[in-house]
């Protein structure tokens, strides 16, 4: 198990028949495999300078707090609603059925600061799009929007067409 790809396993029709889901667990239970896509992921962002890590609940909590403690940032939790105990910002987005929404501590970003977004997969954008908003709406700047992977065939990035999107692996 030399490669990231070999820590990532596909679980197929979860949660819903005919959707590949792509299982990071093995890569989280092994201290190699993290540090691997740890150091990938901070290859991406190379030497910009970030004030704040935003890490999406829940799946994208685990890296983000490890790239926050590297790259000497704050790490600030974006997530699902009615879970945030200061007052919030919320932002709502549509699903293939209904809509999700994710919230943000409306004290967790200053004006003007320097933000990496992160999260474990790109898949429609839809989630990654709402906290971008979510974000420039308190006045940050977004450096960048990194993923463990991007499933392209969904066209995430076409939704974060403004921002610079990189991930580690594509699908
Ligand atoms: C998954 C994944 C991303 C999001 C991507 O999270 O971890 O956060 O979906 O989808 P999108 O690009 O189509 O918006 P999920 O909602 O399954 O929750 P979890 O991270 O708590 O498991
Ligand atoms: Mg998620």
């Amino acid at each position: 198990m030399n490669r990231i790809e070999d820590f990532i396993r596909d679980i197929p029709n979860f949660p819903k028949d005919g959707i590949l889901f792509k299982d990071i667990a093995p890569l989280l239970q092994s201290p190699r495999g993290v540090e691997m896509c740890l150091e990938e992921l901070l290859k991406l962002i190379g030497d910009q300078k970030i004030d704040k890590v935003i890490g999406i609940e829940s799946r994208g909590f685990f890296f983000a707090t490890l790239l926050a403690q590297k790259l000497d940032a704050g790490f600030i939790p974006v997530r699902k609603p009615g879970k945030l105990p200061y007052k919030t910002l919320s932002q709502s987005y549509a699903l293939e059925y209904g809509e999700d929404a994710v919230e943000i501590h409306i004290d967790a970003i200053k004006k003007d600061e320097r933000i990496l977004i992160h999260d474990d997969v790109l898949a429609t954008g839809g989630t990654a799009q709402a906290v971008c908003k979510l974000v420039e709406k308190l006045g940050g700047k977004i450096v960048q929007c990194n993923f463990i992977m991007q499933l392209s065939f969904l066209k995430g990035k076409d939704k974060l067409k403004e921002y610079n999107v990189k991930s580690v692996l594509e699908y």
